[in-house]
């Protein structure tokens, strides 16, 4: 045969990692972790094999087996003792978060990010304040404007406790402006903010909410998370958040999305980040436990996948059992 072009070439295995386009470092990882304040021992995750809620006294200690797998960066989810109509306790002082922040702040040298929402917090399970009407009529049940405040005070009291960077998830119109300016305004200028920009309403959430105890307890989050089917809406989304002074753009979920990861990247000149949610934590995990896939292999794939599409950032509960490897 007489080809000039012959792609294999570059593929024996002296050539092929000096060729490749991508790679995955422990650095560009994100560990979730959740904190309860319910419970005084670590409790399995039953849908999310590997990880546990953990109490506030062993936060510390959760957050020091990660940094030392070369994982740097967690972000921190709540289990609060009691939740109301407003979720106060995710802007409380004393909140479970912020009194773990302040020992992961003071024990350890990881990078805390927290997040930003209401949900696990409230007694209904929405990101923010409801409607009267709203259980009636769940079509638009949080009031946009009132939750905006909340979500300000909730970043600020994150800050307050230490954290490095806040990441609002509630899908607020607005709310990476009002927390910009709120943590400027209480002298954490150089608290970062990485938005959830594009998270759409997915099925893919579902072993989180079991996590953290965050479902909806009427309705869903379909008038304030995106709608699935839409690609150009991402685009504007990340343009309201980085004019609003989002530092790093994320989108969520991740695997299903990197259409989305893709059009980010190539708009947007500032970082990246993809969410490999909960559900495709537990998909590779339960077809694993079946002996149908290779979990470490489809993991790695994954968040390789997940870089070459234009992340910079990834949060994976993979993020501790793959770092070893990398
Ligand atoms: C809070 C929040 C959720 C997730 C991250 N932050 C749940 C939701 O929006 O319902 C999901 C993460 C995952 O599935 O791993 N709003």
């Amino acid at each position: 045969m007489d080809l000039t072009d012959r792609p294999r070439r570059l593929r024996t295995d002296g050539v092929r990692p000096l060729v490749a386009e991508t790679d995955l470092s422990a650095s560009d990882l994100v560990a979730p972790v959740f904190v309860d304040a319910t419970t005084d021992e670590r409790v399995p995750i039953e849908t999310m094999p590997g990880h546990e809620r953990v109490p506030v006294e062993r936060a510390a200690d959760r957050v020091e087996e990660i940094t030392e797998t070369g994982v740097e960066t967690v972000i921190l989810f709540g289990v609060p003792e009691s939740k109301d109509p407003t979720g106060s306790r995710a802007y409380a002082d004393d909140g479970v978060v912020q009194r773990a922040i302040r020992r992961i702040d003071a024990e350890t040298d990881a990078t805390v990010i927290g997040d930003v929402c209401l949900c696990e917090y409230t007694d209904h399970g929405h990101c923010g304040v409801i409607e009267e009407t709203a259980e009636a009529d769940p079509t638009l049940t949080v009031k946009n404007d009132e939750t905006l405040d909340l979500l300000a005070r909730t970043a600020v009291s994150q800050a307050d406790a230490g954290a490095d960077v806040v990441a609002p998830s509630a899908m607020t119109d607005g709310q990476v402006g009002a927390i910009r300016e709120a943590l400027d305004e209480a002298g954490h200028e150089d608290v970062a903010i990485v938005s959830y920009a594009a998270k759409y309403e997915s099925a893919f959430y579902g072993p989180f909410r079991d996590a953290a105890d965050g479902a909806p307890a009427f309705g869903d989050r379909r008038h304030y998370q995106m709608d699935p089917a839409n690609r150009r809406e991402a685009l504007r989304e990340a343009r309201l958040d980085a004019e609003q002074g989002a530092d790093v753009l994320m989108v969520k979920p991740g695997l299903p999305y990197l259409d989305i990861v893709g059009d980010l990247r190539r708009e947007f000149d500032r970082p990246i980040a993809a969410y490999n949610v909960s559900g495709e934590y537990a998909m590779l995990h339960a077809a694993a436990e079946k002996g149908w896939l290779d979990l470490e292999a489809t993991a790695y794939e994954s968040l390789l996948s997940l870089k070459r599409a234009g992340a910079d950032v990834i949060i994976t509960y993979f993020a501790e059992d793959l770092a070893e490897r990398l």
